[in-house]
């Protein structure tokens, strides 16, 4: 008897084995049959009956279940939340291009940083900008081991069991993959698998999704991979993070290797040597772009070259090596029902075109940025007028011109506030000092008192790449704000101690807002039992998401102070700097403050004075110190370059160089944790001096630090 006819409980443990992989390669030949051209070659109930005995023989043997187990592609065990994943190599994101000068722009860019001639060769590999999910998959040996989503960009959640659903994402490669492999790319929903998802959802009374990103992007966060499996998701590859060794020399050459070892490549990719080729591929695949059946916001235009690629770097979150050319945003037109003036975390009074809902894109849009107020006076838009608007991608739709021809007889000019619409105070325009030019947007001098900046700071500090406090929302922070509860961010973790007290504000608000229902509706509705395990129930999870987030990476802990001009990234270099909460907070009591933050890379004057600004208010050293009372801030371990021998040392680069730009040389010394500055002190520790240096040099000679050349400096950091 073959194993194949074998009863599954006749089976020894090495028969399981053959039989598992033979299953593995049939019922795989037999999908790939079904989805791609070949019309498949057996019927369904053969075909189940494959997997019907795949599944019996692993629950008898589960030991013995393989990493690309058939099983794994329909219905894994449901899980309640996304466990983390820190990403090896962060997941960057794009700088973006509009117009054909931004291009030309880039390539004059890439150019000078590399000291590259006007005429010198450069070549580009030109993609299409799938328009869905990026997710990293990770390959160990070959075997699809973890796949995750971009997160923040260095951490995100693991999806594993439900990438292993997608057809087009392998479960063992072929070929030679490298030991170690993370391949990214995009998880997207083609047009035909969107309206088909739609329609059934409309059918089962379930929520339609807006776009097909936004269906891809629900389809793959299901905690139970069954429902992920039951969507048809595809997946197109086009970097990579980790990896233990390089299979080509060019981003062609590696797309190339990808699709080798099974991965789908997008054929429309493709590697030119000119501006001229770059900008006509757009052209092109512009015209494509209706025909395609996949939605893409764009082109990308990577520079060809790996070796040069590793020169160029990164700044901050995106590679200097690409571009994204973003296609013109969709626009319509629709009226302007009123202008809302929203008072942001710093104070700034934001106007926001209330508009009458209008699709544009397959999403409808009822809110549009009006920037401030020169910009409003610049449209001349008024309340009652036609308006164009535009939106592109998931950036906040814009308005973008009045329809004058539509304007109502009569329509009022619209009167920027002077006052904050939240506190009464006095909004003002600051004069910048050093330019004598006022400022484009007018911000309220309430400061502390302004309850919409108070609201929206806390909203900021429990926001995704802040504290990321899961299910701690807009309403919550008002409804307990109001009820002077919450009123600086330690309040959040005193809170937590107290659940009964969160609960009780929080039925009052629901009783609140279900009496606003019923004065509205004219019906009366009493409230059930339900309702009140459901309070408990919501408390209990706050509390959990309150409770786990009492340890803290620094860097978040940085950005989740609000402080003006410093985000995520600013945030990072702040944690990476100075490595502990503690050396931050006392360097910012001493005198030379400013100077130090200065000679952060990346850090400027205007960011240095607004961190400087914060720390000189008593109020804000105070809310730092209550927060400190209640959660523990990690230290951020300094960028970890193994081997680099000007890891936190201080290096001055002076004269000429001859092998590369200063900008490149000052990108690769900070790339290696050094800190690149501009004079020499007795606090330099090397001086790379090339023909022609002068002053510093002296200056180098009288401290008595080491002064090499250019050629010593690159034989110091080879190979790192
Ligand atoms: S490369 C280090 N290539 O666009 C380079 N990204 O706006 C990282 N995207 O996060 C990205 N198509 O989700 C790259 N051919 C392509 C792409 C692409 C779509 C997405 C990706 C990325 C975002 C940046």
């Amino acid at each position: 008897m073959t194993t194949a006819k074998k009863p599954v409980d006749k089976l020894t443990s090495a028969e399981a084995e053959k039989e598992l992989d033979r299953l593995a390669k049939e019922i795989a030949a037999n999908d790939r049959r079904y989805h791609g051209e070949d019309a498949p070659v057996i019927s369904d109930a053969d075909y189940d009956a494959l997997r019907r005995r795949n599944d019996e023989i692993e629950k008898r043997f589960p030991l013995l279940i393989r990493a690309d187990s058939p099983s794994h592609r329909v219905g894994a065990a449901v899980s309640d939340k996304f466990a983390k994943v820190v990403h090896k190599k962060p997941m960057l994101s794009l700088d973006n291009a509009f117009t054909d000068e931004d291009v030309h722009e880039f390539a004059l860019r890439v150019r000078r940083f590399l000291g590259l001639k006007e005429d010198a060769e450069l070549a580009f590999n030109c993609e299409p900008k799938i328009d869905g999910l990026s997710a990293s998959l990770r390959y160990e040996n070959g075997v699809f081991f973890q796949g995750a989503t971009r997160g923040d960009g260095a951490e995100g959640e693991d999806i594993t069991a439900n990438l292993k659903t997608i057809n087009d994402i392998p479960l063992r490669l072929h070929g030679k993959p490298p030991k170690v492999l993370e391949v990214r790319g995009e998880v997207y929903m083609t047009h035909a698998a969107f309206a088909a998802l739609n329609k059934r959802q409309g059918k089962d009374g379930k929520p339609t999704y807006a776009n097909p990103r936004n269906s891809a992007a629900g389809s793959v966060r299901q905690l139970d991979p069954a429902i992920t499996a039951s969507r048809a998701l595809n997946f197109f590859a086009y970097a990579w993070g980790e990896i233990s060794d390089l299979p080509a020399e060019t981003q062609h050459g590696m797309l190339e290797a990808f699709a080798k070892y099974g991965f789908r490549v997008n054929p429309l990719t493709k590697q030119v040597k000119t501006v001229e080729a770059v900008l006509k591929y757009y052209r092109q695949i512009e015209e494509k772009r209706a025909a395609l059946g996949y939605d893409i916001d764009g082109v990308v235009y990577k520079v060809d070259s790996l070796a040069l690629q590793d020169r160029l770097g990164f700044v901050s979150r995106s590679p200097r090596w690409a571009i994204a050319h973003k296609f013109p945003a969709e626009q319509a037109e629709t009226v302007l029902e009123d202008i809302d003036i929203q008072v942001g975390r710093t104070g700034k009074l934001a106007p926001v075109a209330r508009l009458k809902p209008i699709t544009v894109g397959g999403v409808v849009v009822e809110n549009a940025t009006l920037h401030n107020e020169d910009e409003i006076k610049r449209l001349d838009a008024r309340i009652g007028d036609t308006v164009v608007i535009q939106r592109a991608g998931d950036v906040i739709p814009q308005v973008v011109r009045v329809v004058m021809e539509k304007r109502k007889r009569g329509a009022k000019e619209y009167e920027f506030p002077h006052k904050c619409p939240a506190c009464g105070s006095h909004a003002v325009r600051e004069v910048d000092e050093k330019t004598g030019k006022e400022e484009v947007d007018r911000r309220c001098t309430g400061g502390l008192i302004c309850p919409a900046q108070a609201v929206e700071r806390l909203r900021h500090f429990v926001s995704r790449l802040a504290f990321d406090i899961e299910g701690f929302g807009g309403t919550y922070i008002e409804t307990l704000f109001d009820k002077g509860l919450l009123k600086e961010p330690a309040d959040i973790f005193r809170l937590a101690k107290k659940p009964a007290e969160l609960d009780r504000a929080l039925s009052e608000r629901r009783a609140e807002q279900a009496a606003e229902r019923r004065a509205k509706e004219g019906k009366a509705e009493t409230k059930s039992k339900k309702k009140d395990d459901e309070d408990s129930k919501l408390v209990e999870n706050l509390v959990r998401s309150i409770d786990a987030r009492r340890t803290i990476a620094f860097d978040r802990f940085v950005n989740a102070l609000g402080i003006r001009h410093v985000g995520e990234t600013n945030a990072r270099l702040i944690a990476r700097h100075y490595g502990t909460v503690e050396a931050f907070l006392a360097k910012m009591e001493e005198k030379d403050v400013v100077e130090d933050l200065n000679s952060i890379g990346g850090i400027g004057d205007v960011v240095a004075e607004a961190i400087k600004d914060f720390f000189d208010e008593p109020h804000n050293r105070k809310l730092v110190k209550n927060l400190l009372k209640e959660v523990d801030v990690e230290p951020m371990a300094a960028q970890k370059i193994e081997g680099s021998p000007v890891a936190g040392k201080t290096v001055v680069f002076t004269g000429s160089l001859e092998k590369m730009t200063r900008q490149e040389a000052k990108a690769r010394a900070e790339s290696l944790g050094a800190k690149v500055s501009g004079s020499v002190s007795a606090k330099t520790d090397l001086v790379v001096a090339g023909p022609g240096a002068g002053s510093k040099l002296t200056e180098a000679q009288k401290h008595g630090v080491q002064v090499i050349d250019e050629d010593a400096w690159l034989k110091m950091i080879e190979g790192l």
